[in-house]
C-alpha cells in the first residue's frame, strides 16, 4: 500500500516520536550523566522547516500520531510555533508531548492554543529532597507545571513514574492517591539499561508485577484504557476515573505490536529504542532530495527496524542516552 509503513515483521508503523532537543534542564540520574555536555551542535539541529517537511512526508506515509520528545522538549525556542505547524499536517489526528513539567507554567496555556490536546509528565517522587536526589532539579516547578497544565484543559495528563528499588518504591500507593486527587492517569515504568546511566540502574529494577500485586491489597483493579498509541496496559482503579497502566519492557515486552520509529534532533532515524539500527535524513535533507525520493528512504529505513529490542539478552548493547530519543 502506497499511504502504509509496514516494517518486515508486518508491524504498521504509525506513530513518531519526535526529539526536539538532546538537552535537558534536569538531570534524572538514570538517564543523564551530571555533568554532560556532548550534545549536537545547532547547525546538525533539524530547522523547523525541515522538520515539517519530514513529517508532512511521514504523514503521507499514514503516520497518525506525533509525540514531541527532547531531552526536554520544552528547552528548544519557540516550540509551540513548531507544534501548530505540525497540527495542521494533513492526516496527524494526535499532537501529544512527554515533558518533565519544569517550564509548563510558562508554556501550557501555549502549547494547547496551538494544537498539544494531551500530555506525559515524568514524576517519580511526591518528596522534594528526593526529587531533588534524582533530578538535580526542584519539585515546586514541576508541581506547579502539572497544575497549569489541568488549568490549560489539557487532557488526559499522564504521569510517568520509573519505579526504583530503595529509591521510590515505597511511595506507589503516594502516588495513586495523588493522581486520583488531579484526575491524573498514572503510568509505572521498568527501568532499562538505555545508555551507561539506564545500565547503571539495572540493580534498581522492580518487575512491576510485584507493584501490581501491592496495589491490589488496596485497591480493586479492573481492566482500563486509555487514549494513546503507546505500550501500556492499563487497569482503572474502580469507584474512581483514575487509570493505571504498566510499562513493562523488561518482564512482559511488546515488541511484537510496536507501531513507532524516533527521530532524532539530529535528523536520525532510530528504529527501535533498544537497538541501534538507524538511518540518517540530514544529510539527504540537505542535498536536496525530491519528496518521492525521501518516501522511498524512508521505506527503507522502514525495513530496518529489528524484530524485538535485546535489553535482557545484550543489556550491555545501547550506547546512546535516553535523552538522546526522550524515551
Ligand atoms: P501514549 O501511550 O501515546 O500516551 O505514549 P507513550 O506512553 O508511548 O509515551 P511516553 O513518552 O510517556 O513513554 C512512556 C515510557 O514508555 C517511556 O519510558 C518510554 O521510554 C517507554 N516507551 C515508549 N515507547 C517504547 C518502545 O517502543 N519500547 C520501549 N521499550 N519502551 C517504550
Ligand atoms: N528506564 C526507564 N525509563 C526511563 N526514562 C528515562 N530513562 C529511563 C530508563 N533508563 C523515562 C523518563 C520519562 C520517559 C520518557 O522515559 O522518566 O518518563
Ligand atoms: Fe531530562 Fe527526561 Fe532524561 Fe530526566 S528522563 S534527564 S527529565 S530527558
Amino acid at each position: 500500500m502506497d499511504n502504509q509503513l509496514i516494517d518486515a515483521y508486518g508491524r504498521s508503523i504509525e506513530y513518531l516520536r519526535l526529539s526536539v532537543t538532546d538537552q535537558c534542564d534536569l538531570r534524572c540520574f538514570y538517564c543523564m550523566p551530571k555533568g554532560f555536555k556532548d550534545y549536537q551542535e545547532p547547525e546538525h539541529w533539524l530547522s523547523f522547516d525541515e522538520i515539517e517537511r519530514v513529517m508532512r512526508i511521514f504523514g503521507e506515509l499514514g503516520t497518525k500520531r506525533i509525540r514531541l520528545t527532547g531531552g526536554e522538549p520544552l528547552v528548544r525556542k519557540q516550540l509551540p510555533q513548531l507544534a501548530s505547524r505540525l497540527a495542521a499536517l494533513p492526516g496527524i489526528e494526535d499532537l501529544s508531548l512527554s515533558t518533565n513539567a519544569t517550564r509548563l507554567s510558562k508554556h501550557a496555556v501555549t502549547l494547547k492554543q496551538a494544537g498539544i490536546s494531551r500530555i506525559n509528565v515524568s514524576l517519580d517522587t511526591l518528596k522534594p529532597e528526593r526529587f531533588t536526589e534524582i533530578t538535580s532539579g526542584k519539585l515546586d516547578k514541576v508541581l506547579a507545571g502539572l497544575m497549569a497544565a489541568k488549568a490549560a484543559g489539557l487532557y488526559p495528563i499522564k504521569i510517568n513514574m520509573v519505579v526504583m528499588k530503595g529509591i521510590n518504591d515505597d511511595e506507589v500507593e503516594d502516588i495513586v492517591a495523588f493522581c486520583i486527587e488531579h484526575g491524573f492517569t498514572l503510568r509505572f515504568i521498568e527501568t532499562m539499561p538505555v545508555g551507561d546511566t539506564g545500565r547503571n540502574a539495572a540493580d534498581l529494577f522492580v518487575d512491576l508485577k510485584e507493584i501490581k500485586q501491592r496495589l491490589e491489597q488496596r485497591f480493586e483493579l479492573v481492566p482500563g484504557m486509555m487514549p494513546g498509541g503507546g505500550p501500556a496496559r492499563y487497569s482503572r482503579v474502580a469507584g474512581s476515573d483514575i487509570n493505571i497502566g504498566f510499562i513493562t519492557p523488561m518482564s512482559q515486552h511488546f515488541c511484537d505490536t510496536c507501531n513507532r520509529v524516533r527521530l532524532s534532533v539530529d535528523g536520525t532515524l532510530y528504529m527501535c529504542l533498544g537497538q541501534e539500527h538507524k538511518f540518517e535524513l540530514r544529510p539527504l535533507l540537505r542535498a536536496g532530495i525530491s519528496d518521492e525520493e525521501l518516501k522511498t528512504a524512508i521505506r527503507h529505513a522502514i525495513n530496518l527496524k529489528p524484530e524485538r529490542h535485546e535489553f535482557n539478552e545484550k543489556p550491555e548493547q545501547v550506547i546512546r542516552f535516553m535523552s538522546m530519543t526522550g524515551g
